[in-house]
């Protein structure tokens, strides 16, 4: 009698560490790594209508509609693997109608994951990340350098990972993530997201093993 595989969603400001830290946990506990960001770049990258329109939405760092994102998440938490290995959303739901849609859908949480992150260090996070487009990793110049001058030379930067554009994504996050949070208010843990991302994520490491341990009981009936 195999447990149920554990549902899992990840949030915070911009550049908090959801992506670094879902690399982690998706290395230790299996889960499906599932990212908003990382779909609508791919879409934009196919070059699609709805890709064009989610890249306007994005370089203003507002939310990209509805009607495009929410298919695509559902889609994707309904793909056999999901189903099998549990799922870890990363950057959805980001507005109460968002999180609605989930609900709808039948897509119930068993963890909601809050990072926080004071302000001042998001800015010096997204300015310094860099990607491997070969690998998917995710880099930092200075908190988390390149192994290799070979991996150094093909490092890329997000469009969206400037000084301006942040503070134009966190502004979005800030007007949103109180009615998100009040939506899981029962499964949420709060993690301190300033440590270094070993720290951050012994913190998530706990967090799941104890819901592990109970065999999936709600956090909030515990
Ligand atoms: P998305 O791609 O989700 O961007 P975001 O929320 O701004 O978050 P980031 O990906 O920038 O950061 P992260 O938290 O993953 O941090 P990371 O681990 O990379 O969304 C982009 C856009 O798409 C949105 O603006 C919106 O337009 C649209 N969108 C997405 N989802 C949507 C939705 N649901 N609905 C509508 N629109 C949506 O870390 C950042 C850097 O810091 C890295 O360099 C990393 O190496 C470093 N770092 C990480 N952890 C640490 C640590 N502990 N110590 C030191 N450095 C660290």
């Amino acid at each position: 009698n195999k447990a149920e595989p554990l549902k899992v969603m990840i949030s915070g400001a911009p550049a908090s560490g959801k992506g670094t830290q879902c690399e982690l946990i998706r290395r230790k506990y299996d889960f499906v790594h599932i990212a908003a960001g990382d779909l609508l770049r791919a879409e934009v990258a196919a070059g699609t209508e709805n890709g064009r329109r989610a890249k306007e939405c994005m370089e203003k760092g507002q939310l990209v509609p509805d009607e495009i994102v929410v298919m695509m998440v559902k889609e994707r938490l309904l793909l056999p693997d999901s189903q099998e290995k549990g799922w870890l959303l990363d950057g959805y739901p980001r507005s109460s109608s968002q999180a609605n849609a989930l609900k709808e859908f039948g897509f119930q949480p068993d963890l909601f994951i809050l990072l926080e992150v004071p302000e001042e260090i998001l800015v010096d996070r997204v300015v310094g990340r860099r990607l491997d487009p070969v690998t998917g990793k995710i880099y930092h110049l200075k908190y988390s350098p390149p192994e290799t001058q070979e991996i150094a030379a093909r490092l890329t930067q997000r469009f969206d990972d400037t000084e301006e554009k942040v503070k134009l994504r966190l502004l979005t996050h800030n007007k949103n993530v109180e009615a998100v949070l009040s939506m899981y208010e029962d499964i949420t843990v709060k993690v301190d997201g300033s440590l270094c991302k070993e720290d951050v994520f012994a913190q998530i490491d706990s967090a799941l093993r104890a819901l592990r341990k109970q065999g999936q009981t709600p956090l909030g009936s515990l």
